[in-house]
């Protein structure tokens, strides 16, 4: 078979595509991520242009804040109070989505989709609870929604697993995929201070909003697993059935005790392939201190991703900021400056499967999850108590892993132990923790904390 060199046409098409007009972007919301894009836009203007094969200009912002914006944008660009007027704008071929939260940003997302506009959001909140409804009106009307900054800030993480990876059949993922509270339990850890104390003093720092809600109740991370989850599995978003904990009750005492025992507890997002269903959790989780991830501080993000072909995968980075964050955002502008004119059936599909292949495969109750436990039980000190707590696990088929016992600091008679299981599903443990705390020897709620060995 002899293989035709590319047509000679082919670099004239290029050349008049780099002379064409600058693809027109609307900007909807320029806050920290919107002035982070415009600026990264504009320093880097002459290295994207050659990347994209054309100019990408920001043309039209929209923020209530009037002043603010036109101090960022000067005279590059022009100004409106009213985002439907970039709506409106017939030269504006791409929206881009800065605004967050499910309320008017669903309805401006759906607008400029039915006006035939392309859009890019870092919403993640928008596509765990509605990508559905967004991506069936984006097939109809043949445009493109990217969303790269919705997980996980600069990683691309999005690309990884829409094209990267495409080859494998995922089989789980496991990340620190909120900065907050990554940075929240690693000061937690370094200075062995309780949860109250160090948020107070990440939000003095800035580190943490001043209604941090979404970040510590695990919300924000169920967003972004529930994306990732979509996408590795070929399964609608479903945020709904996610089962979310945050990192509110996690007490400075077994922080320090999964360290004795060779572990770290972090904020994982999870989601995992199992024979029955798809595990969508957000929880803390004790985590090998000798794992890459487990030694991920601050306020970064880290991914793993586990695919049958290339094994395990890490992905590393900051997971939000202006420019970090504006990084993301431009990769997308780029990739539908590339493919705007291609037919949408040539387009990666916005869930990596086709959308006619997405499978109804159930997200599992929690009770069904499979997974080890980490549990502290404060008991009287006297005969027979350990005796009874094994028997109890023995009698739920739950095996120990290792054991610890500790003064509790709370006076002679009463002692810490701490117990590490090997994997178990959660109903039985549920049951057999049930059972431990009903024992008259058993003297403070007990703690349980899941455990993942990421092997
Ligand atoms: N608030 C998030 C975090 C960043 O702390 O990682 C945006 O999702």
């Amino acid at each position: 078979m002899t293989l035709r060199p590319p047509a000679a046409t082919s670099l004239a098409a290029d050349r008049r595509d780099a002379d064409a007009k600058p693809i027109q972007v609307g900007l909807l919301g320029i806050g920290t991520v919107g002035s982070g894009t415009f600026n990264v836009l504009v320093r880097n203007q002459a290295e994207i242009r050659r990347r994209a094969g054309r100019g990408i200009e920001i043309a039209m912002v929209a923020d209530l804040d009037t002043a603010r914006a036109e101090a960022i944008v000067g005279e590059r660009a022009r100004v409106v109070g009213d985002a439907r007027k970039v709506i409106a704008n017939p030269d504006i071929d791409i929206v881009v989505e800065l605004i967050g939260g499910y309320g008017i940003a669903r309805t401006l997302v759906l607008e400029a989709i039915a006006a035939g506009k392309h859009v890019v959001t870092a919403n993640k909140a928008l596509l765990a609870v509605h990508g559905n409804e967004i991506f069936a009106a984006a097939r109809d009307k043949g445009v493109m929604v990217a969303f790269e900054a919705a997980v996980a800030g600069g990683i691309p993480i999005i690309k990884a697993l829409r094209e990267g990876l495409t080859a494998n059949r995922i089989e789980w993922i496991a990340g620190i995929i909120n900065g907050t509270t990554n940075f929240i339990l690693s000061e937690m850890r370094d200075k062995g201070l309780d949860f109250d104390v160090v948020l107070k003093e990440a939000q003095r720092l800035g580190y943490a909003e001043a209604d941090p809600t979404f970040d510590i109740e695990g919300i924000d991370a169920a967003h972004k697993a529930t994306i990732m989850s979509a996408i590795a599995f070929g399964i609608p978003v479903q945020f709904d059935k996610a089962h979310v904990e945050g990192i509110t009750k996690l007490q400075a005492a077994d922080i320090r005790y999964a360290e004795q025992l060779g572990y770290r507890i972090k904020l994982l997002g999870i989601t995992k392939r199992r024979d029955n269903g798809i595990e969508l959790r957000v929880h803390p989780t004790l985590v090998p201190a000798r794992r890459l991830i487990a030694n991920v501080e601050g306020a970064m993000n880290a991914v793993v991703v586990q695919g049958d072909a290339v094994g395990t995968t890490l992905y590393y980075g900051k997971g939000a900021g202006s420019e970090p964050t504006a990084s993301a955002v431009i990769a997308d502008l780029v990739d539908v400056t590339r493919l705007h004119t291609a037919d949408p059936d040539h387009r990666v599909p916005h869930l990596a499967f086709q959308p006619e292949a997405l499978a109804d495969t159930p997200i599992l109750p929690i009770d069904d999850v499979v997974t080890s436990f980490y549990l502290r039980l404060q008991v009287a000190d006297q005969a027979g108590v350990l005796a009874k707590i094994t028997g109890i696990l023995a009698e739920h088929v739950i095996s120990i892993d290792a054991l610890l016992q500790r003064e509790s600091g709370e006076g002679e008679n009463k002692t810490d132990v701490i117990i590490l299981t090997h994997d178990t599903v959660e109903g039985q443990m549920r049951r057999a923790i049930a059972q431990m705390q009903a024992l008259p020897t058993v003297l403070a709620p007990i703690v349980s904390l899941r455990k993942e060995e990421l092997a």
